[in-house]
C-alpha cells in the first residue's frame, strides 16, 4: 500500500544513517530521499494513480512525511553550519564602508564660486552648449570674416551651429532675458578645436561673469575680482591689469595675480615672473550692450571669463589637464 510506503520512508532513512557521517554524506542522503528524483518524489508520482478520495488521505500523510524529512535534514545540516544558524550581530564592530563617490574637483570649485557670487547678488545662469554663430560671435562684436574669429578655433555642426567656444555666448542671451540692472555668472563647458597636450584640451570649463548697472567702472571690476579671489584662495591677493584684446570688451584686460607660492619673488609655478595670468576681463563693449537691447549711453558693465579648469590646476598644482578628464579614481579620490 502506498500509505505504508510513505511511512516506511522514515524508517528507511533511519536505517541508512551510519556513524561518523560527514557533511557530504548527509547531503548525499538528503538527495537520495528529498532530491528531485529521490525516493519521496517517486512515491509522490504514484499518488496520481489513486482515486480522488484516497488521494486526499494519502496526500495528507505524504505531506506530513515530507515535512518531517525536511526538518530532519535541516537539523542535521545545521550541525555542520553552526554559524549560519546562530548568526549573531555584534553592534560594536566597525561598520562596512560604503563606496560612495564625491563631486569632481571642477564641480567643487564651481559650487564654491557660485556661493561667493551669490553673496554679492549674482544669479547663476545657464546656456546651450550647441550655440548659434550669432550668440557665440556676431552678438559679441565678432562678425564673420573678421580676423578676431581666428582667436578661437571652432567646431561647427553640419547645420551651421557651433559648439560654444566660450561662456561669453550667454552674455547677450542673459541681457535679452533679464534686462538691466544685471548681475550674473555662467559656469559651463566650452569647446575648442585644440590638439590635446598637458595644458590644452578640446573641452574645458569656464565661468563667465557679467555686471551691468549705472556708472559701472573698472574700479567695480577690480573690487569684485578681489572679493572673488579672497573667497577662493582664503587670503588677500594682489592683482594687476595688463591690456588684453577681446572684441566684446573695451577696454580689455588680462588680470594677473601675484604668485601665491613665492609671493612675487619668482618660482617655477609663475615661471620666475612673480605673476600668474588668471582671467581676461574688461568693460562691456557698447555694441554688445546694444545687441542685448541695452542703451550704452545709460548703462555700463564689466565682464570676465574665469577658466575653471585652470583655476583647479592652479589651486592643487596639477600639471596635466588630462588628469582632470581621465576618470581615473586613483587621481580623483584625492579631492
Ligand atoms: N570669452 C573670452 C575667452 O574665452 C574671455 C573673456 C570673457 C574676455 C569676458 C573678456 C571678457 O577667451
Amino acid at each position: 500500500m502506498l500509505k505504508d510506503d510513505f511511512k516506511n520512508l522514515l524508517k528507511q532513512v533511519q536505517a541508512d544513517i551510519k556513524s561518523n557521517m560527514t557533511k557530504d554524506d548527509w547531503l548525499a542522503l538528503e538527495k537520495k530521499y528529498l532530491g528531485r528524483k529521490g525516493e519521496l518524489n517517486k512515491l509522490m508520482d504514484s499518488l496520481k494513480t489513486l482515486a480522488v478520495e484516497e488521494k486526499r488521505e494519502v496526500g495528507k500523510l505524504a505531506n506530513a512525511v515530507k515535512l518531517e524529512l525536511e526538518n530532519f535534514f535541516h537539523k542535521q545540516k545545521s550541525i555542520f553550519n553552526p554559524v549560519d544558524e546562530n548568526k549573531t550581530f555584534d553592534l560594536t564592530l566597525p561598520g562596512e564602508k560604503y563606496n560612495i563617490g564625491h563631486l569632481h574637483p571642477i564641480t567643487q570649485i564651481q559650487e564654491e564660486l557660485e556661493e561667493i557670487f551669490a553673496s554679492m547678488g549674482f544669479i547663476v545662469e545657464d546656456g546651450p552648449e550647441v550655440e548659434s554663430e550669432y550668440y557665440n560671435f556676431d552678438a559679441l562684436n565678432i562678425p564673420a570674416h573678421h580676423p578676431a574669429r581666428d582667436m578661437q578655433d571652432t567646431f561647427f555642426t553640419a547645420e551651421g551651429n557651433v559648439l560654444r567656444t566660450h561662456t561669453s555666448s550667454v552674455q547677450v542671451r542673459a541681457m535679452e532675458k533679464y534686462g538691466t540692472p544685471l548681475r550674473c555668472i555662467v559656469p559651463g563647458k566650452v569647446f575648442r578645436n585644440e590638439a590635446t597636450d598637458a595644458s590644452h584640451d578640446h573641452t574645458f570649463y569656464q565661468l563667465e561673469g557679467l555686471m551691468i548697472d549705472k556708472n559701472i567702472s573698472i574700479t567695480n571690476l577690480i573690487a569684485v575680482m578681489k572679493e572673488l579671489l579672497r573667497g577662493i584662495f582664503k587670503q588677500e591677493v594682489t592683482v594687476r591689469l595688463r591690456p588684453g584684446f577681446f572684441p566684446f570688451v573695451e577696454p580689455g584686460f588680462e588680470l594677473d595675480i601675484k604668485c601665491l607660492i613665492c609671493r612675487g619673488n619668482g618660482c617655477s609655478v609663475c615661471k620666475q615672473s612673480g605673476w600668474l595670468e588668471l582671467l581676461p576681463c574688461g568693460l562691456i563693449h557698447p555694441n554688445v550692450l546694444r545687441a542685448g537691447g541695452i542703451d550704452p549711453a545709460e548703462w555700463s558693465g564689466f565682464a570676465f571669463g574665469l577658466g575653471l579648469t585652470r583655476l583647479v590646476m592652479m589651486r592643487y598644482g596639477i600639471e596635466d589637464i588630462r588628469l582632470l578628464f581621465g576618470n581615473d579614481l586613483r587621481f580623483l579620490k584625492q579631492f
